[in-house]
């Protein structure tokens, strides 16, 4: 299934791990679903509060300005 990009906000010092096959219940955060799938998540270490635009499973773009809307 073709998704569109979307933003995801996030915090500096923390870490992330993006869904990338499609199936978690908590949006872009992996949940474990894909496990058994051969798909693994996404991790990100956020270095500073920025934008992270997700799209099809893969990071496209990190904006640091969290104030540029979409
Ligand atoms: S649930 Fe999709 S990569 Fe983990």
């Amino acid at each position: 299934m073709k998704q569109d990009a979307f933003p995801f906000k996030v915090e500096a010092n923390e870490t992330y791990f993006f869904c990338a096959c499609g199936k978690s219940q908590r949006g872009a955060l992996c949940d474990g679903s894909h496990k058994g799938s051969g798909v693994r998540s996404i991790p990100f270490q956020a270095d500073k509060t920025a934008l992270v635009v997700l799209k099809e499973g893969q990071i496209i773009e990190v904006v640091p300005d969290v104030s540029k809307s979409f």
